[in-house]
């Protein structure tokens, strides 16, 4: 049974989240979207709600035969995958701007878990600048996203500025 874990803060979810997951979903039998509770941020969105959102999102998402979780985690990403029994780490690369960070944390991952693997997946071209800052800071000053984040996200936003 392969499984995986795609940890990342997921604040909010986007569709370039969306676009890896459903990249990655035929690569494994079960994944596990992992939710760092990030205690020392200040998120937009506790983790119950970006965890909430999640689980509403997902069914819309080709993801074939894989079996789709969400979990929230706090603590190292390598120790929340050896405790799932994980085999690999999803990360997605939207630009060479990516790489550096992403190859210091697989390579750190790596020394903390030799038997978890990060596997790497390429974003889709047309989310290669959407970030879940970027949404944020562009929402907050009025501007448009519809296509960049799932409507639900969008709608979540709204209700939070209100
Ligand atoms: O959404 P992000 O910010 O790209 O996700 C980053 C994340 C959550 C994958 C990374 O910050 C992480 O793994 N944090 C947990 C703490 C940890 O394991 N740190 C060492 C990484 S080598």
């Amino acid at each position: 049974m392969r499984r995986a874990i795609f940890p990342g803060s997921f604040d909010p979810l986007t569709n370039g989240h969306l676009d890896i997951i459903r990249r990655s979903a035929p690569l494994f039998d079960e994944m596990i979207v992992a939710v760092l509770n990030n205690a020392d941020k200040r998120p937009m969105f506790s983790v119950e709600e970006r965890c909430e959102m999640i689980r509403d999102v997902l069914p819309s998402v080709e993801t074939d035969d894989c079996n789709m979780m969400v979990e929230s985690f706090s603590g190292l990403t390598a120790d929340f995958a050896r405790a799932r029994k994980a085999t690999a780490i999803v990360r997605g690369i939207r630009a060479v701007s990516d790489y550096e960070y992403e190859l210091r944390m697989a390579l750190m991952n790596r020394r903390l878990e030799p038997g978890i693997e990060t596997v790497f997946l390429m974003a889709g071209e047309e989310y290669s600048y959407v970030s879940s800052t970027l949404m944020k800071q562009v929402f907050e000053l009025g501007g448009r996203v519809e296509g960049l984040i799932p409507s639900i996200v969008e709608e979540r936003m709204r209700q939070k500025k209100k």
